[in-house]
């Protein structure tokens, strides 16, 4: 085929997959191929623009090494990340929602007691938070493995101090759920925080005039053979940026209950000598 114009060229280009023996690779080359041209004669994309659009990749590429991956951000803050953590995570009513998994998890936290302060120093009031782990008819999980992680009170997870490595670790650990399904352990009140924007996908939020705020969140990864892992949040209520998470992963579900209290009793029997919080939730599996 020669002569191809703007209207032409698409099913050209498609055809020459038409060899392609992987029928999921060739299907998802002609959808990609299909809506990248669309989009292009949509928006009547000039020679100008499609450079700074290359440009833009090329600097979300450099910005990317073992420790920070610009693409995962963009396709987070482009909405992709949820709308793909959706459509594969439709669970059967009652089951605790997927949320998206952000960058700051590490493999191989440290193990905990049931109880430990995981804060390890890291700023902010205490907050004891008690997880249940259920299955969907709320039967208790016992020995499911619960990984936690979250910002302090300032936004910052302890990844983000220079040349930090696990024995530094702070607001992270693992578990293993009791036979009544729960965890249960200190740590400090999550804050909201901007995700990173010292890189070009920062660059694009500035230009759009968009502000780079996830609401504060503790993140749980609860898993055990025989159910779906479930990856979730468990959202700070009344936080100012509920309703525009630069990454779009609030579910209205995943809103916990952290409650103020004043110094006295808290509930692990302990006696607090400071305002604290306390958060209680129940995450339900789905077989897998
Ligand atoms: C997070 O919640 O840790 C996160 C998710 C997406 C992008 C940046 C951070
Ligand atoms: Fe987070």
């Amino acid at each position: 085929m020669i002569d191809l114009n703007e209207h032409t060229i698409t099913d050209e280009v498609i055809r020459r997959w038409d060899s392609c023996t992987d029928a999921r690779f060739k299907q998802i080359m002609a959808g990609l191929i299909r809506h990248l041209h669309d989009f292009a004669r949509e928006v009547k994309l000039t020679e100008a623009e499609w450079m700074a659009g290359i440009q833009f990749l090329t600097k979300v590429g450099h910005k990317c090494d073992d420790l920070r991956q610009e693409f995962i951000l963009l396709s987070d803050t482009l909405g992709l990340s949820q709308l793909v953590v959706a459509q594969n995570h439709s669970r059967p009513p009652g089951a605790t929602e997927q949320t998206v998994f952000g960058p700051f998890w590490v493999e191989g936290a440290p193990r905990m007691p049931h109880g430990a302060d995981i804060a390890n120093g890291a700023v902010g009031d205490p907050c004891h938070f008690r997880i249940t782990v259920t299955d969907l008819q709320g039967r208790p999980v016992p020995d499911a493995t619960v990984d936690i992680w979250h910002a302090d009170s300032e936004g910052g997870y302890d990844v983000q101090a220079p040349g930090w490595t696990m024995e530094h670790a702070k607001m992270r650990a693992m578990f293993q759920t009791d036979a009544g399904g729960g965890v249960h352990f200190w740590s400090v009140i999550p804050a909201s925080y901007p995700v990173p924007t010292d890189g070009p996908v920062g660059d694009m939020l500035r230009a759009s005039s968009r502000h780079p705020m996830r609401p504060g969140h503790l993140h749980i990864m609860a898993q055990k053979p025989g159910y779906d892992t479930l990856i979730t949040h468990v959202y700070v209520n009344g936080d100012e940026y509920l309703g525009s998470d630069a990454v779009f992963g609030v579910r209205r579900s995943c809103i916990g209950d952290y409650m103020r209290h004043a110094p006295g009793p808290a509930p692990d029997g302990t006696t607090m000598e400071r305002p604290f919080y306390t958060c209680a939730t129940t995450v339900r599996l789905a077989p897998a």
